[in-house]
Formats: C-alpha cells, structure tokens, sequence
C-alpha cells in the first residue's frame, strides 16, 4: 500500500516566460529535493526523479509498478552534463546528437560507475540519454541542474500520457507534482538506437526519430534494427520491449490488408458478430473509412496519409476505449513508412501481437 501525498499542479501551457520561469523555478526545486515531477516533453509526459539519488528512483518504480529491470532513461539540458555520467564514447554518438538533439533520440551510451543511481541503469554497464526537444522540458531540467530519469508518466502496462490529465489519473497521489503544459507534439516516445559496432546504428525502439531520418542523416551507415513489433521479445537487448506495453483493457486486433475496403469489411463483420453477443466494441479507423463504420465508440486516427497525426492521437484514444469500457477492439492497420513504423509497433504490442493480414 502506497501512501497518498498531495500532487501539486504547475500549470505552464500558454504562460509567458517569466511565469514558465516562476513555475519551473519550483518544480525544479523538487526535483533536485528529490521528489518525484511528472513533466511534458515532445513525444510524451516524463515522470522525472534525480538520477543520481535511489531513494527518488526507486519510488520511480514504485509509483509506476515498473518492473525494476526495465532501465530509465536520463534526460539533460546540455552536453556538458554528458561527460560526468558516460564514458568516452563513439564519434557517431555524438555526430547523433548534433543532429538530432534536442529531439525525440535515445542514445544508449556506456555509463560511468559510481554517478547515476544503479537502479537507473537496471544493472546494466549502459545509460540510454536524450535531450528532449520542448521549452518547459528544458527549463525544467536545467533548473534541477541534475540528470533526471523519466520513464514515460504512467502507470505500467497503460498507454504513455501524452496530457497532464493522463498522468493525474494515473498517478495522482502518489507523485509531488505535475508539469501541465497541455498536449505533447509526437505522441509516441523517443526513438532508442545503441551503436554495437562502427558504421552501425541499431533501433532497439522505434519512435519520434524515423529510420529514414537516420539514413538520411547519415548515408554511409547500416541501420540495423532490433524491433519491428512482432519480433521474438525472449530475449531483448532493450529490456523495456518485452513487457506489454499499452495494452488497453478490452481486446485488441490489427487489421491490416493491401485492400482497405475488404479490412473494412471484416471490421464491419467481426464488429457485428461482437454486437450480437452482447459485448461493448470500439473500432479505431482512419478518417477515409471512418463513416463507414459502427460501434460503441468509433475514434479516428485522422488520415492515413497524415500519420504524425495518428501518433499523436493513438494513446488518448487507447485511454478513451478504456475509460468507455470497450470490450472488444479492431484498429486499422497502416504502412510502415516513416512514423508508420512507431506507430505500428505500439499498436501491435497493445494488440499483444493480434494481427490479423488479409
Ligand atoms: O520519449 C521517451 O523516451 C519518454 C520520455 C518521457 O522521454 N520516455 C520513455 O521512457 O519512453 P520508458 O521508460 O517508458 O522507456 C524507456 C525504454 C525502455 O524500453 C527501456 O528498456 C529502454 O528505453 N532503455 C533504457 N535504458 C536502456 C539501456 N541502457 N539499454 C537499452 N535500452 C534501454
Ligand atoms: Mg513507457
């Protein structure tokens, strides 16, 4: 049993800089007090803890119900901030990071002993870092002037909150405070690549970055991955990807078929069938079939050739069937071009892998 303790609000959405200013001014204070602030950052609300201190991480994991070898990911302000947590690392890293960061990128990294909490890193001889690409995220951290980890601000198994209000329902009384800074932009989280050998970029997850951001990026490099969302998890190298992720409570399918129209059709039949026998369904479609269809909740992901939009959405809708009671529930499958990629895999992890191919 976890004791309740009071969460506070800081609401920055909208506010100018000075206040943003007066507002991170404290919940910075916190963090570095060692208390636990929930924050928004461009893919999805972070629950943020001084990554040097266990006690703060620990009931990171405690809050969450995280599994405690799931390692964290420690978000900084600036690159000075690297060199006294990492040891010396590739020129690719860090050809990555003027890239990329500040932006939606992982970048698993080897630790330094002895700096960050080792519940951090989960026991292992790596840290996986990124500098999150928003204003408040920012401000935040550079007034907490310490590493923080942040596991993305739900509680596990649930879809990662991409609102101040997600976080709140799930963990409202078991964190000091939260950062309200309305929506995040992505809607999925960071991208995480290791670099295992020269000349190679691997994807252990894949998220805000796309896999052709990176080849473009750099033209000369293989880039290798490890998930593709329905790869054998027994033996991940990114512990995070063998846990079910997202799942919402009712049963989820992927349909996904070269013809739309036909995936359509047996959404339309199986919807039906599910009616009959009395059980609540939700159907997830994009806009260009969505008057087609019927249920109990019908949400859209927005265009199918607009994806960032379904990105962004998918979480809050995964909530919504939630929150509505949804038994049973068919999602159009996409394409997995650019942000495609992201958004299938979370999808079929919070189907638990039920693809149906037409
Ligand atoms: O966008 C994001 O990345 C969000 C925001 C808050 O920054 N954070 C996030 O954290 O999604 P989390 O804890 O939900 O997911 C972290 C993922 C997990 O799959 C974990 O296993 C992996 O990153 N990871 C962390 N450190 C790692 C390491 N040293 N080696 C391999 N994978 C690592
Ligand atoms: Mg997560």
């Amino acid at each position: 049993m976890q004791l309740m303790i009071k969460t506070q609000q800081w609401l920055v959405d909208g506010k100018e800089d000075a206040q943003l200013a007066e507002a991170l001014e404290q919940a910075g204070a916190a963090l570095a007090a060692g208390a636990l602030v929930a924050f928004p950052t461009e893919t999805v609300y972070g629950l943020g803890a001084d990554a040097r201190n266990s006690q703060a991480v620990e009931r990171i994991f405690a809050a969450k119900g995280r599994p405690s070898d799931n390692p964290l990911i420690v978000h900084i302000a600036d690159r000075e901030q690297l060199d006294e947590m990492v040891l010396p690392y590739p020129q690719l890293a860090s050809e990555l990071m003027d890239h990329f960061w500040p932006g939606p990128l992982t970048i698993v990294l080897p630790a330094r002993e002895g700096v960050l909490s080792p519940l951090v890193t989960a026991g292992l001889a790596t840290v996986g870092v990124r500098m999150p690409r928003h204003r408040a995220a920012l401000a935040l951290l550079r007034e907490a002037g310490c590493p923080v980890a942040a596991p993305s601000a739900n509680r596990s198994g649930r879809p990662s909150p991409t609102l101040a209000w997600h976080v709140q329902e799930d963990l409202e009384g078991r964190i000091e405070g939260i950062v309200d800074d309305g929506p995040t932009g992505v809607g999925l989280e960071s991208t995480v690549v290791e670099l295992p050998e020269p000349g190679v970029i691997r994807i252990l997850r894949p998220g805000g970055v796309t896999r052709e951001a990176l080849a473009h990026a750099f033209p000369g490099i293989f880039i290798d991955s490890e998930a593709t969302g329905e790869e054998d998890v027994s033996a991940p190298r990114s512990p995070g990807m063998k846990y079910t992720h997202y799942a919402p409570q009712g049963e989820l399918h992927i349909v996904l078929g070269d013809d739309s129209e036909a995936a359509a059709s047996y959404i339309r039949e199986q919807q039906s069938s599910a009616r009959r026998r009395g059980e609540t369904t939700g159907i997830l479609a994009f806009a260009e079939r969505l008057a087609g269809y019927e249920a109990d909740q019908v949400l859209s992901l927005g265009s199918e050739h607009e994806l960032e939009n379904a990105a962004h959405l998918l979480y809050a809708a995964l909530r919504r069937m939630d929150a509505c009671g949804v038994q049973r529930i068919w999602a159009e499958g996409c394409v997995t071009d650019g942000i495609g990629e992201a958004l299938m895999n979370r999808m079929v992890k919070a189907a638990g892998g039920r693809t149906i191919r037409l």
